[in-house]
């Protein structure tokens, strides 16, 4: 059993992040969708509806699971005897800090990191201009799942 984690902060969960998780799940036998919750960053969504709304996207794909963590990936990976990490690549932009946690994480633990290629058509997306766009009124339903949209735009609407 080969098993692989895609880590993440997933706040919220874009249709990019479903891409990469549906993916690593056809290349391992199970995929755990690690949820960052550190309590110190501020986010839109809380840990609780950041990890139900990544259950409900990875509903259809029976290998992946999805569990909540707060301290170090590695140690993460350790728990849940993961062999592997996925990650996204974007663009050459992203590959700089990625590297660099590849090589950190495998000097902790000599866990190794995969990089995926994202697909053309999400190489532009990221959680953080989704909701920048969200934010001022524009569309991007069609970059998250509908329940996460219908999510956001309820959370953008609420008073400050
Ligand atoms: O979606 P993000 O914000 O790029 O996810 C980043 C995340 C959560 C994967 C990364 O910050 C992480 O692994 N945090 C856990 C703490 C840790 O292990 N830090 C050392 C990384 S080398």
């Amino acid at each position: 059993m080969r098993r692989a984690a895609c880590p993440g902060s997933f706040d919220p969960v874009t249709n990019g992040h479903i891409d990469i998780i549906s993916r690593a799940g056809t290349l391992f036998d199970e995929v755990v969708v690690a949820v960052g919750v550190n309590q110190s960053k501020s986010r839109l969504f809380s840990p609780q509806e950041r990890i139900e709304m990544l259950g409900t996207a990875v509903e259809p794909y029976p290998n992946v699971r999805v569990a909540g963590f707060d301290g170090l990936l590695t140690d993460f990976c350790r728990e849940h005897e993961v062999h592997a990490i996925v990650k996204g690549l974007r663009a050459v932009s992203d590959f700089d800090y990625e590297l660099q946690m590849a090589q950190m994480n495998a000097s902790l633990s000599g866990i190794e990191t995969v990089f995926v290629p994202t697909s053309p058509e999400y190489s532009f997306l990221a959680s953080s201009l989704v909701k920048e766009v969200a934010r001022f009124g524009g569309d991007v339903s069609g970059l998250v799942p509908g329940f996460v949209w219908d999510r956001l735009t309820a959370r953008l609407a609420e008073p400050a």
